[in-house]
């Protein structure tokens, strides 16, 4: 057997498909969570510690609806390889430039999935001795294995299927999407031979 032959064996690509949540319906969410946060903070700064990359963009629509001094830093972690399956570790790749003592700390969070990121965060975040720690998740899968009380702030609750789009990547694609779409295999162009 040639090695050509084992082409069409490849797995297809993963392409934006049908839209799950829209830009319209993303802003108003945000801007609801935005003045939440602004009245239970009220005379606070709070610290928003976004997780790179996929909360980038929600933070930064996020922190324009919060009307308050907020500060920020970031972090990154790796949980995910390539796929669009958990390799069940977390690593800190990138770790936060400001000292969490004393301070009300909110972790800004794209997606809880497994919840296995979030939870290490968590434990991670508060060996440094915020005033105050709480959760702001853009998305929560149905079937996530967190408790309850510690999502403060979450967006949307969606099922099941692979997303992308406001900040979420399949291999580091479609970031830039103003909306949220689940993936899809993208149609197989079939090589005809003529006869
Ligand atoms: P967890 O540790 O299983 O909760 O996974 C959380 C991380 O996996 C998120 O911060 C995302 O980076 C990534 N992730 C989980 N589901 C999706 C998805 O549907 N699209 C893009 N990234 C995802
Ligand atoms: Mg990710």
């Amino acid at each position: 057997m040639g090695q050509d032959q084992l082409e069409g064996d490849a797995e297809p690509e993963l392409v934006p498909g049908r839209i799950l949540v829209s830009a319209e319906q993303l802003a108003e969410r945000v801007a609801q969570l935005g003045a939440e946060i602004t009245a239970d903070y009220s005379g606070r700064s709070p610290l928003l510690v976004g997780v790179l990359k996929g909360a980038f963009m929600f933070m930064s629509d996020l922190s324009r609806v919060i009307d308050l001094p907020v500060e920020f830093d970031f972090m990154a972690v790796s949980s995910y390889g390539h796929s669009t399956r958990s390799s069940g570790v977390v690593r800190i790749v990138k770790d936060l430039d400001l000292d969490l003592a004393g301070r009300d700390v909110i972790l800004v969070e794209d997606i809880v999935d497994s919840g296995l990121t979030l939870n290490y965060l968590r434990r991670n975040l508060f060996a440094r001795n915020p005033a105050s720690l709480e959760v702001c998740a853009l998305l929560v899968r149905e079937d996530h294995s967190v408790d309850e009380d510690i999502l403060r702030y979450e967006g949307f609750r969606i099922p099941a299927d692979f997303v992308v789009g406001y900040g979420l990547d399949v291999d580091q694609r479609y970031r830039n999407l103003p909306d949220i779409r689940v993936v899809e295999a993208a149609p197989q162009v079939k090589v005809v031979e003529a006869s």
